[in-house]
C-alpha cells in the first residue's frame, strides 16, 4: 500500500527560476496545553481483545489513542492543507482479531463546505501510519447525527470483512479486503430518509443522516467464516429503521416487532445474553432530543422489550450512549443524550434493564444526591467559570453519545460529552457503595478551534481567542489554564489584540453566540480580569479587532455592522472610509495609526481610526487575509493575500510583492535571529507548496518549519503568532487541534512557563505580571501627594504619584490611578 507522498520541498535554489531559496529546518512541535478536550467527542471504541486498547474520535480534530495513564495521543496530526478533512472522523473501528488494525471513516462535511470525498483510513500499526482508501462519496464527521454509530464495523469472525454505512442516501457499503476497496450492498433496503431540517439552504442540516450503525452478532458464526447475522440501524423516523441479515449481508429484512417512533442511535450487542440494546432519540443529535427510549431485543426469542429507565415528566430527553459490561452479562448503562438541566444523566442496570439506578437524583429540590465524586484537576477550566449552557455547574455533561465500559475491565468506563471525556476506574462501586469517582479524563486531547492568538512582548507569552470555550491567558504552555476569560463570558471569542506600548492592555470580541450584551471586552492585566466595553452597541458582534498602541482606541471590523471605532471607552461610531470587509491592524508604536486592507487596496488612518485614506495597491489581490506590523517601526507592514505576501516600509504608500510566495494566510513577526535584526517573519503560505515557513531576512529566503508529521489541517483556517521574546518560536492556532508551539532545533530550549507569576490566596487566584514598558509619565519629583480620591497616575499624567496619609495610589486602568483609603 502506498505511503503518503511527502510535500515537495525545494532544496536547491539553482533549480528555481526565482531569486529566493527555500530550505527546511527541524522544529519541535507540541500542543499548548488547554487540556480537557474542549469539544465534542462523538465516539469512543474499546478493542474487545487487547486489554486497555481504545480510541476516541472527534468531529473536527481527528482521533486519539488511549494511554495506560488515562491520557490520549493524537493520531491524525499529519493531516495538512490538502487533507484537512481527515480531522472529521465519522466512524472508527478497532479490529477484534488483529488489534493493531484500525479503520476510520473520515471527511468533514457532505455539503459544499468540504469539496472532497471521504476516505477510509487504514492503519496496521495502531494508528502510527495510515493509508487512505478513497470513497466515491463524502463523509460527514462534523455533520448532524455524528454521535450515532458506529457506522463502520469489522467482522469479528472474519476481519477482512467490513461494513460502512454512508450518509446522503449513498447506502451501505462492504469491503472484503480489509477496507482497501468497497462496493455498495445493493440488496440493503434503505439508505435513510431522515433529514434534520430540509429548509437549511447551506446543505448542512438538509442532508440525509443515512445509515447510523452496523453491529455484527459474533455469536451467530464461528471464527474464520463471515458472520451471518448483522444488525444495521438506519436514520429513519416513523418507518423501519433496524434491519437484519442472517446470511452475511446477501439479503436483509426488517427486524420484526420494532418500534419506529424514534431514531435508533446505538445498537450494542450483549453476546452472552444474545441481546441487542438500542437507544433511541427523537432527533439525530448531538444537540437535540426531547424524547426517546431504550429497548432490549432478545435475539433468540425475536422479542422486543421497552426498558426505558424513566417515563412521564421525568423523560425530557432522548438517549445516546449505551454500554454493556461484557464481563457481567446483564449489566448495562445508558446516557441521556441531552439532559440540559440540571445536569446530564446516566443510568445503570444489573438485570438487563428490568430496574435502573441513576447517576444522581433529587434529595428534596434543589438538593441533589450525586452518586459520585467529581475531579477535573486536569482541566480545571471545565469548572465553574466554564461557559455553561444553563445555570448551575454541570459536572456530568451533555451530548453524551459515546458511553463505553472496558470489555476486559468492569471497573473502567469512559464517556464523551460536548466538551470533554470523562470516566473512572471504580465503576463496580456503583453496585456496592453506590458512589464512584468521576474524572475529566481528556488529557492530551486538544480539540479546539482557535480564532486568534497574541504573544505580547511582556507578561504572559500567549493569550488565545477560542471557539466554543472562550479563550485563555496561558501562563503556562504545559499546564491547563485554571479558568477561561470571564466578565463577559462568551462561548466564542472571535479575535484578540494587545496595545503595543501597554502590552497588558488587551481587547477581545465575542460572536454573540451565548449571551446577548456587549461583545467587546477590555483587560488591563493581560487577561486576568476583564470588563465589558460599554461603548459597544448591544447585539453587534463578531469580526476582527485591533487596539491602538496606547490602548485608548479600539477599532472593530464587526461581523455585519461595518467598521466601528471607539476612543477612551466612548460609544463606537461608524468608520465609513473603510470597507466593511476590511482586515485591520493597529500600529504597535504610534497610538494614532491604524491600517486596513480590502480587495487590492490598502488603507491608512493617522487619526485614531476615525478616517482612512486609500494608499498603495496590493497587486491583483482580491482578498487580504492578515496585516501585521513591525513592532519596532511604525509603517513597516506586511499583508498576506490570495495573491501573495506584500511588504511596505512607508505606511502602505507602496508595496513590494515577496518573491516566490504565491498565496499567504496567517503571518506573524517574532524575535529576530540576532539582536537588533529584522524580526523573524512567519507565514502559512504557498512557497513551492503549502506549508509553514520562516524568513530571517524579511522574506528573501525561507525555511519550511513544518514536517510530514505536522500538517496543521486547513492552512486558510489557522492563525499564527510569533514570540517576540524567543527567536524561532511560533504558535499555530488550528481549526480543531488546538494550539501548537514550535521551537527550532539548535536553539536552546526556552522556558515553558511564561513570565507571569501566579499566587493563590484563600481561593482567589491573582496573576502578577512582570513590569511592562509603558508610556506612563516619569515620576514627577517635588510635587505634593494627591489628596483623598485624587488622581495619582495614568498615561500622560504629570501630577503627583503618591497619596496623602491613609490613602494608597491604586491602579485603575492605564489612564487612571486613584488615591483610595489604605
Ligand atoms: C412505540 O414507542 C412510543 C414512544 O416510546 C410509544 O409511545 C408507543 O406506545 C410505542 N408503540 C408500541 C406499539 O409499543
Ligand atoms: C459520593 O461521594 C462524594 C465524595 O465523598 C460525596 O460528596 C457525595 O455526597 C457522595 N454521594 C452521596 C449520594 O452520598
Ligand atoms: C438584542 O437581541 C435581543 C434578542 O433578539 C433583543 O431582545 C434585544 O432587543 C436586542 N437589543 C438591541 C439593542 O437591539
Amino acid at each position: 500500500m502506498p505511503k503518503f507522498a511527502l510535500l515537495a520541498v525545494l532544496t536547491a535554489a539553482a533549480l528555481s527560476p526565482f531569486a529566493y531559496a527555500v530550505s527546511s529546518q527541524t522544529y519541535t512541535w507540541k500542543n499548548v496545553k488547554i487540556g480537557g478536550g474542549g469539544g465534542f467527542v462523538p465516539g469512543i471504541v474499546f478493542n474487545p481483545t487487547e486489554k486497555g486498547l481504545a480510541y476516541a474520535r472527534t468531529d473536527i480534530g481527528g482521533a486519539y489513542k488511549l494511554n495506560a495513564d488515562n491520557s490520549w495521543t493524537p493520531l491524525l496530526d499529519f493531516a495538512d492543507d490538502a487533507r484537512w478533512n481527515y480531522w472529521g472522523v465519522d466512524a472508527l473501528a478497532t479490529d477484534p482479531v488483529q488489534p493493531a488494525l484500525i479503520h476510520q471513516a473520515t471527511g468533514m462535511y457532505t455539503n459544499s463546505w468540504d469539496p472532497n470525498n471521504g476516505q477510509i483510513l487504514i492503519s496496521t500499526d495502531y494508528g502510527k501510519t495510515f493509508t487512505p482508501s478513497r470513497l466515491p462519496f463524502k463523509v460527514g464527521g462534523n455533520m448532524p447525527g455524528r454521535g450515532m454509530g458506529e457506522r463502520l464495523a469489522v467482522d469479528p469472525n472474519s476481519n477482512g470483512i467490513l461494513f460502512f454505512g454512508a450518509r446522503s442516501g449513498k447506502g451501505l457499503w462492504k469491503s472484503t479486503n480489509f477496507g482497501v476497496t468497497w462496493t455498495q450492498v445493493t440488496s440493503f433496503p434503505s439508505t435513510g430518509t431522515y433529514i434534520p431540517d430540509a429548509s437549511d439552504s447551506s446543505g448542512y442540516n438538509s442532508d440525509k443522516v443515512g445509515i447510523a450503525w452496523v453491529t455484527f452478532d459474533k455469536t451467530s458464526g464461528s471464527s474464520g467464516s463471515a458472520t451471518p447475522r448483522i444488525f444495521v440501524g438506519v436514520a429513519n423516523k416513523g418507518s423501519t429503521n433496524i434491519y437484519v441479515t442472517t446470511n452475511g449481508g446477501t439479503t436483509w429484512t426488517a427486524v420484526a416487532g420494532q418500534n419506529t417512533t424514534y431514531l435508533p442511535h446505538k445498537g450494542v450487542l450483549s453476546p452472552a445474553e444474545k441481546a441487542l440494546y438500542v437507544s433511541y432519540s427523537d432527533g439525530a443529535g448531538p444537540y437535540d432530543g426531547t424524547l426517546g427510549a431504550v429497548y432490549r431485543y432478545d435475539i433468540a426469542a425475536s422479542t422486543w422489550k421497552d426498558i426505558t429507565p424513566v417515563s412521564g415528566s421525568d423523560l425530557y430527553f432522548g438517549f445516546g450512549g449505551v454500554a454493556v459490561d461484557i464481563q457481567k452479562p446483564g449489566t448495562i448503562m445508558v446516557a441521556a443524550l441531552n439532559s440540559w438541566w440540571p445536569d446530564g444523566q446516566i443510568y445503570r442496570s444489573t438485570n438487563s434493564g428490568a430496574t435502573w439506578t441513576p447517576f444522581w437524583d433529587w434529595n428534596g429540590y434543589p438538593n441533589m444526591n450525586k452518586y459520585y465524586s467529581y475531579t477535573n484537576s486536569l482541566a480545571p477550566w471545565l469548572g465553574p467559570n466554564y461557559v455553561d449552557v444553563t445555570p448551575g455547574n454541570k459536572q456530568i455533561g451533555w451530548m453524551m453519545e459515546a458511553l463505553v465500559i472496558n470489555p476486559l475491565d468492569s471497573n473502567h468506563w469512559l464517556y464523551g460529552t460536548g466538551a470533554t471525556i470523562q470516566g473512572g476506574r471504580d465503576l463496580l462501586k456503583w453496585d456496592t457503595t453506590r458512589n464512584v469517582s468521576l474524572n475529566a479524563w481528556a488529557d492530551g486531547i486538544e480539540e479546539t478551534a482557535i480564532q486568534g492568538l497574541i504573544s505580547p512582548p511582556s507578561g504572559p507569552s500567549l493569550l488565545s481567542a477560542v471557539g466554543d470555550i472562550g479563550g485563555f491567558t496561558h501562563t503556562s504552555l504545559t499546564a491547563a489554564p485554571k479558568a477561561g476569560f470571564t466578565n463577559p463570558t462568551w462561548a466564542t471569542a472571535a479575535d484578540i489584540d494587545f496595545a503595543g506600548l501597554n502590552p497588558a492592555t488587551v481587547v477581545r470580541i465575542g460572536t454573540g453566540d451565548s449571551t446577548s450584551g456587549k461583545q467587546v471586552a477590555l483587560s488591563y492585566d493581560s487577561g486576568a480580569s476583564w470588563s465589558p466595553h460599554y461603548g459597544a452597541a448591544d447585539n453587534v458582534s463578531g469580526g476582527k479587532v485591533a487596539i491602538s498602541a496606547d490602548g485608548a482606541t479600539v477599532l472593530w471590523r464587526t461581523g455585519s455592522n461595518g467598521v466601528q471605532v471607539s476612543s477612551n471607552s466612548a460609544a463606537f461610531t461608524t468608520v465609513p472610509s473603510l470597507p466593511s470587509s476590511a482586515v485591520i491592524a493597529s500600529d504597535k508604536k504610534t497610538a494614532t495609526v491604524f491600517y486596513g486592507a480590502s480587495g487590492s487596496s490598502f488603507y491608512l488612518s493617522t487619526d485614531s481610526g476615525k478616517t482612512f485614506a486609500a494608499k498603495g495597491s496590493l497587486g491583483s489581490s482580491t482578498s487580504p487575509v492578515k496585516i501585521i506590523v513591525n513592532p519596532g517601526v511604525t509603517g513597516d507592514v506586511w499583508v498576506s493575500t490570495d495573491k501573495g505576501l506584500f511588504h511596505s516600509t512607508n505606511s502602505g504608500t507602496s508595496f513590494s510583492a515577496t518573491s516566490g510566495v504565491t498565496q499567504a494566510w496567517a503571518i506573524a513577526l517574532g524575535a529576530p535571529a540576532k539582536a537588533g535584526g529584522y524580526p523573524a517573519l512567519f507565514a502559512a503560505a504557498n512557497i513551492d507548496g503549502i506549508g509553514y515557513f520562516r524568513s530571517d531576512d524579511a522574506g528573501v529566503n525561507w525555511v519550511k518549519i513544518n514536517d510530514a508529521a505536522h500538517g496543521f489541517g486547513s492552512a486558510s483556517a489557522n492563525v499564527l503568532t510569533a514570540d517576540p521574546r524567543i527567536y524561532g518560536r511560533v504558535y499555530i492556532g488550528t481549526n480543531g487541534r488546538g494550539i501548537f508551539y514550535g521551537d527550532a532545533s539548535g536553539i536552546a530550549p526556552p522556558p515553558t512557563t511564561t513570565a507571569a507569576t501566579t499566587t493563590t490566596t484563600s481561593g482567589t487566584t491573582t496573576t502578577t505580571m512582570p513590569p511592562t514598558t509603558t508610556t506612563t509619565s516619569a515620576n514627577p519629583t517635588g510635587t505634593a501627594p494627591a489628596g483623598a480620591y485624587g488622581q495619582c497616575g495614568g498615561t500622560g499624567w504629570t501630577g503627583p504619584t503618591t497619596c496623602v496619609s491613609g490613602y494608597t495610589c491604586t491602579y485603575s486602568n492605564p489612564y487612571y490611578s486613584q488615591c483610595v483609603p489604605s
